[in-house]
């Protein structure tokens, strides 16, 4: 299963993507807008642990980006359950090389479009860090709305942060 973009492709993650993952994932700006679970330092062992999950996963959630034919980040959907379960959360990072390229908005298109058509959900939505004003600007350009913010709802390296809430309808 590959997706493809106009310069981005998705693509599901193969074992030869740990070398990618462990270098490009081990990275403090990377760490500080995503949840806990992932580590830092990040470690090939990590990136290992995170491949056998992603292995087991039916149907595919998670991708690798690829920017002009190379590894360039990851991004995946959580599906959610029960009385949820028309919507799914997704979350993205992109490797910093390849920042501010329009990678993380084709890939953000790609996998919405995925579980729209191909999983049939009905909402994808996300939280974002109050001061992480680049995902915000990706968010808008995929025409992602803005529902509200969550006041305190998160804590990142010892200190609280508002939560503003993303979501796009089909
Ligand atoms: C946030 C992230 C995904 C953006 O990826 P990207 O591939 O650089 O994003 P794009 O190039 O598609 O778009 C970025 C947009 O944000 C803008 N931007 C970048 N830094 C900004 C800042 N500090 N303030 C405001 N806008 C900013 C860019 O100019 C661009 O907008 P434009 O096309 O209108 O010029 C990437 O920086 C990243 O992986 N960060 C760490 C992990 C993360 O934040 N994941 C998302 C969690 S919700």
């Amino acid at each position: 299963m590959r997706i493809k973009g106009k310069d981005v492709t998705i693509r599901p993650l193969k074992n030869s993507d740990r070398k990618n993952i462990a270098l490009y994932a081990n990275n403090k700006k990377i760490w500080q807008n995503l949840r806990d679970i992932m580590p830092h330092p990040y470690t090939l062992e990590d990136a290992d642990n995170f491949l056998e999950i992603v292995a087991l996963e039916d149907p595919v959630c998670t991708f690798a980006i690829e920017f002009e034919g190379k590894f360039a980040g990851v991004c995946g959907l959580n599906l959610q359950p029960d009385i949820y379960r028309n919507s799914c959360e997704i979350g993205y990072w992109i490797a910093e090389p390849y920042w501010s390229k329009g990678v993380a908005t084709e890939a953000v298109k790609c996998v919405t479009e995925y579980a729209f058509k191909t999983l049939d959900k009905v909402r994808v939505f996300t939280g974002v860090f109050e001061y992480n004003k680049a995902s915000i600007r990706v968010l808008e350009k995929c025409g992602f709305e803005k529902e509200g913010v969550f006041k305190s709802a998160l804590t990142k390296d010892g200190k609280l942060y508002d939560e503003v809430r993303y979501a796009l309808l089909r």
